[in-house]
């Protein structure tokens, strides 16, 4: 099957601040979807990408890798899950994948993509990692309402794996159902899909606020 890789990177990072959208703030020296897009273009599996940007976007076009003829740009949506539903309408192979992946982890490696199309089944899969930490469940007072049982809890990473088309379908229905989605995986469980959780390395952190930063500029040294 074709393998298209969609990354969403239509985000306005509020947390992180700033004017300039996390996605482009320099990380050794390039932008930070600069190091993501350099790593799924240059996997020997991926053939095509989809980059889903804001509509005001001035800085996509200046990135080295925006010239490569693998790579589509499209505008995004609100919300995460409008930019990679909207993504995935430009996935032209009938039987294509879809590895969708957030721009704002540029901390991805080959093997964390080579691990996930291993261990893939028919139902999809993500990466993940499993919780370390002691879980409680707040009451409505700030205090401890319960410890919740850790061993069967995971963050949920990206890349995410699942068919295009039927991806593309859950995120339609999810869409007109007015659910909220925020990753593929739960779309795809509302379809009663069981994907697998597939161990990611978690040095694969999302850059959220601006200790972030910090750590993926170690991460990626
Ligand atoms: N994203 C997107 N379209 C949106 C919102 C987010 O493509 N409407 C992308 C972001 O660019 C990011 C990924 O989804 O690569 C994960 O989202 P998040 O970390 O929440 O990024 P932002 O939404 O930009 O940050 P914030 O929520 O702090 O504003
Ligand atoms: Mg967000």
């Amino acid at each position: 099957a074709t393998l298209y890789a969609v990354v969403p990177a239509a985000g306005v990072g509020k947390r992180m601040g700033g004017a300039l959208p996390k996605q482009y703030l320099p990380l050794h020296g390039r932008p930070i979807l600069s190091h993501t897009l350099s790593c799924l273009l240059s996997h020997p599996r991926v053939a095509q990408v989809i980059v889903a940007v804001g509509p005001d976007d001035e800085y996509f076009s200046d990135l080295p890798e925006a010239a490569d003829p693998r790579l589509t740009r499209v505008t995004g949506g609100a919300e995460r899950a409008d930019s990679v539903r909207l993504a995935l309408q430009a996935v032209a192979a009938e039987d294509a994948w879809a590895l969708v992946h957030d721009a704002a982890r540029p901390c991805l490696r080959h093997e964390d993509i080579d691990r996930l199309l291993a261990q893939c089944g028919e139902q999809g899969a993500i990466l993940a990692s499993p919780v370390r930490d002691t879980m409680k469940r707040a009451g409505g007072d700030g205090c401890i309402d319960h410890t919740v049982e850790r061993a069967q809890l995971w963050h949920a990473l990206t890349p995410q794996l699942f068919p295009a088309g039927a991806l593309h379908r859950a995120l339609c229905e999810a869409e007109q159902q007015g659910a909220s989605i925020t990753d593929e995986a739960s779309a795809m469980e509302r379809q009663g899909w069981q994907p697998r959780l597939v161990s990611g390395r978690p040095d694969n952190i999302k850059v959220t606020h601006p200790d972030d930063l910090r750590l993926a500029q170690l991460f990626l040294a």
